[in-house]
Formats: structure tokens, C-alpha cells, sequence
């Protein structure tokens, strides 16, 4: 009895070693010898070059939101935002601590698009938030504040009429 457990003990061992040792081999064969396929190697031209540009300062309607111009909204924060509200807009790494949290958004100037808008407009006066009306167009703002609709917990109530309405008339 025990002679016979001993014999099927000592084949299974055999077989464990067995396969250790042909999924070592296999291990070192995948590593060193056949690398596989590469995904990249095919693909001739890169994928953005071939769809068209988004023309932001051509979109007719700004103040409505999609994802091309959150896109380029996502562009504009980096290079106009990011500095002083941190790169992801929650004071991160922000070089202006006193700055508002937009992730958080407890808005001052009041919530929504629109106040959005007015603050870039117009700056918030005695504090570092300068007024962008020079320095990006009224597109680059529109587009910007979509972008923040997207990381904010605070998002805008505006009804998409009303926003319309102002857009029209703001510069
Ligand atoms: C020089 C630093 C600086 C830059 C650059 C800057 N901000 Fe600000 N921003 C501030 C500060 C500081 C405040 C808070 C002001 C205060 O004390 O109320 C603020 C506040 C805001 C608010 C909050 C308004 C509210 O209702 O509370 C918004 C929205 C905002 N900024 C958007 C932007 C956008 C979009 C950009 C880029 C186009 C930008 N800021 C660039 C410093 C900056």
C-alpha cells in the first residue's frame, strides 16, 4: 500500500519538475529568442496626421459643448491656466496657491458657464485672476470653459438657451 503511494508520489514530482523546467525553457525561448510580434511595426502613418485639425476659431457655435472643443479647451488651459490652477485645475503644483480649486469648484463669482465666461471676460478685480479678453480669443475662452465643465464636481446649471443667448451679445 505505502510502497505504491510512494511510487505515484515520486511520478507526480517527476511530472511537477517536468513542467517547471519546460515553462522555464519556454520563459527564457519567449525573452530571448522570439520576442513576438510588434504592434507598431505596421502602422506606416501616424493616426493623427491623417484626421483633419479641428478649427477652433471657425466653430460657428462655441458656447455649445462636444469633445473637439473640450479637446482643444484641454490645449488652451496648459498653456494659460495650468500655470496658477495646477495642471489637472486642483491647485496641484500650482506656483499661485491662493488660486481657486476648480476641481472643487466653490465658485465666487457664481457657477456656470456663463459667470464662467464673465470671469475670463473681466478678471476678478484686486486679486492674480487677470481678465483674458486679449489674450484668447472669445472662442479660446468659450473652449476653455468647456474643459472645466469636464474636471469640475460643481458643474454648470445654465440652461443651453440662456447660455446662447448670452454668447451671442459677449465678445
Ligand atoms: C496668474 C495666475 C492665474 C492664471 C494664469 C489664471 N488664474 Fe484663474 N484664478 C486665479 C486666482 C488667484 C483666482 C482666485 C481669485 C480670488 O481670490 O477670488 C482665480 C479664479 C478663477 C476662477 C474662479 C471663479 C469663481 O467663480 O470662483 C476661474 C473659473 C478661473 N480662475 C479660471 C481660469 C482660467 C480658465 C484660466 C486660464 C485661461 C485662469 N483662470 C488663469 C489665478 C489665475
Amino acid at each position: 500500500m505505502s510502497e505504491n503511494q510512494d511510487f505515484h508520489n515520486r511520478s507526480g514530482m517527476l511530472a511537477f519538475i517536468g513542467s517547471m523546467v519546460f515553462v522555464t525553457l519556454f520563459f527564457i525561448y519567449m525573452v530571448t529568442i522570439d520576442k513576438g510580434v510588434d504592434l507598431a511595426e505596421n502602422i506606416e502613418v501616424p493616426l493623427s496626421d491623417d484626421a483633419p485639425a479641428y478649427n477652433l476659431a471657425a466653430e460657428p457655435e462655441p458656447w455649445v459643448s462636444n469633445p473637439e472643443i473640450i479637446l482643444a479647451g484641454a490645449k488652451v488651459y496648459r498653456q494659460a491656466c495650468a500655470l496658477c490652477h495646477g495642471a489637472n485645475g486642483d491647485l496641484v503644483g500650482s506656483s499661485v496657491p491662493t488660486a481657486r480649486n476648480l476641481v472643487e469648484g466653490a465658485w465666487t463669482q457664481g457657477g456656470g458657464l456663463i459667470n464662467h465666461f464673465k470671469v475670463l471676460q473681466n478678471g476678478i478685480p484686486g486679486t492674480q485672476m487677470a481678465s483674458f479678453s486679449a489674450q484668447l480669443t472669445a472662442n479660446e475662452r468659450w473652449a476653455v470653459i468647456h474643459f472645466i465643465e469636464t474636471i469640475t464636481n460643481n458643474k454648470s446649471q445654465d440652461n443651453p438657451e440662456d447660455v446662447a443667448e448670452f454668447a451671442k451679445a459677449a465678445k
